[in-house]
């Protein structure tokens, strides 16, 4: 299958995604836990991080607006307040999970709420530690929000996750931390590690290995000073769009580049593109570089091995997007968790694939799609789910393909300037 042609479409130029989603959630908890001045720059101003802010808030930490340089005097875990209103948590999976693991581990009560789509996701996964470490968690009767969580003095755990996932381990953690207790986390496979990393950068001893996490008791951080870096979610569309084009080369500057985060560009370059990496440094224990992707290459489809799924889970519907324009087939097993994110993705990607002229399949735990490179037609339909909307808006940016998006706002979740950094690349 040849590259994409298009009258003079390439994509050029370089590009500073904002800060990264998840280290932005953390940097201001981490920052609100310290006692004492914090400095966070280049944090993401998205509605996922207000809602982060906002809880904090409400637990009585002072967070001002969320600037390019923001200061945050940290009332450590003391001098957290039971809060007076809802928690609530909007959109955010990541401010759900993790601020409950506060709440419980500061020994408060709250009340979590969020969006409709926030309040069908499971919160069971974090009611099994944190009862198991003594608070009492109460999820709505189908298992979401809203959600009571009252802490008490808790005790040491030891948790074994079935599934991986990060904000579960993160909620653990920032837990034992609040209440001084000492905790194991192990998992099938690593997820993304930026939790230990930023404890390990701000004072607290924390011990990893391939499959588990062991945090000490009776720790405390001390302040941060941080820049967060480009956040490889949203770089991957990005990157994903430099890869189809026939011509041009893109530069994706100060992208963290964590190894539990990568499995996206990894796979680009398994399909066959050019992408590669430089000018790599750890900055505040993270690794960030520059990624260069170089359009004009033919695209194969690829297999992604059920262990992979962890370095790219949220990429997931990019990468079903992608397959459409690689060359046989595209298979994705072993990711169940999709059907339980901001919507049901394996769905929502598959049925708007076929939707729009495209060749893929549902299956119980990922999907197939078979490349044809299809000129596609038709409206997507995103749910709300922000990362639908980008992964169709890439396609959408492609020569010869008419697709509309019915709710191009929802990008604001992750990336409130996606569709103004979209119409700076494509030349
Ligand atoms: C996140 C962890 C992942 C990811 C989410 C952000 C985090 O979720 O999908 O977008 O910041 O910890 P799971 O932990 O549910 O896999």
């Amino acid at each position: 299958m040849a590259p994409l042609t298009g009258s003079r479409f390439h994509v050029a130029g370089e590009l500073r995604v904002p800060g990264d989603k998840s280290i932005s959630h953390r940097a201001l908890i981490c920052s609100a836990l310290a006692s004492g001045p914090s400095r966070v720059s280049a944090i993401l101003p998205s509605a996922d991080v207000h809602s982060t802010a906002g809880v904090l808030r409400a637990l009585g930490v002072s967070i001002p607006p969320l600037g390019p340089s923001i200061e945050i005097q940290g009332v450590g875990v003391q001098g957290l307040r039971a809060p007076s209103v809802d928690l609530d948590c909007g959109n955010s999976g990541t401010s759900a999970r993790l601020l409950s693991g506060i709440v419980a581990g500061a020994g408060l009560r709250g009340r979590f709420v969020g969006d409709a789509s926030l309040s069908r996701r499971p919160m069971r996964r974090v009611q099994g530690p944190l009862e198991a470490m003594g608070a009492s968690v109460t999820p709505s009767a189908s298992g979401g929000l809203p959600m009571v969580v009252e802490g008490g003095s808790l005790t040491d755990i030891e948790w074994n996750n079935e599934t991986s996932s990060a904000q579960v381990k993160s909620c653990i953690l920032l837990a034992a931390l609040c209440g001084g207790v000492e905790a194991t986390v192990r998992e099938p496979t690593r997820s993304r590690d930026h939790t230990e990393r930023m404890f390990a950068a701000h004072g607290v001893e924390v011990w990893v290995n391939d499959d588990a996490v062991l945090l000490p008791g009776g720790q405390s951080l001390s302040p941060l000073d941080l820049e967060v870096p480009g956040d490889p979610s949203s770089a991957s569309f990005f990157a994903a769009l430099a890869a189809l084009a026939p011509q041009g080369e893109l530069r994706l500057a100060d992208v963290c580049v964590n190894e539990t985060r990568t499995g996206f560009l990894a796979a680009l370059a398994r399909m066959g593109s050019d992408v590669s990496l430089d000018d790599k440094v750890q900055r505040h224990g993270e690794w960030v570089a520059s990624v260069n992707v170089r359009g004009g290459r033919t695209l194969r489809g690829i297999t992604i091995p059920p262990a992979a799924i962890p370095t790219l889970i949220d990429e997931l519907p990019l990468l079903a997007c992608l397959g459409a324009y690689a060359e046989g087939e595209t298979r994705v097993t072993g990711a169940a968790e999709l059907r339980v994110k901001e919507s049901d993705r394996i769905t929502a990607v598959v049925s708007n694939l076929r939707g729009l002229g495209a060749q893929a399949e549902e299956l119980e735990d990922g999907f197939v799609v078979h490349g044809t490179q299809p000129r596609l037609r038709g409206s997507v339909v995103t749910h709300g789910d922000h990362r639908l909307a980008m992964a169709f808006g890439i396609l959408a940016t492609l020569p010869g393909n008419e697709i509309a998006i019915d709710d191009r706002d929802c990008v604001a979740v992750s990336y409130p300037s996606f569709w103004s950094d979209l119409v700076k690349v494509v030349q």
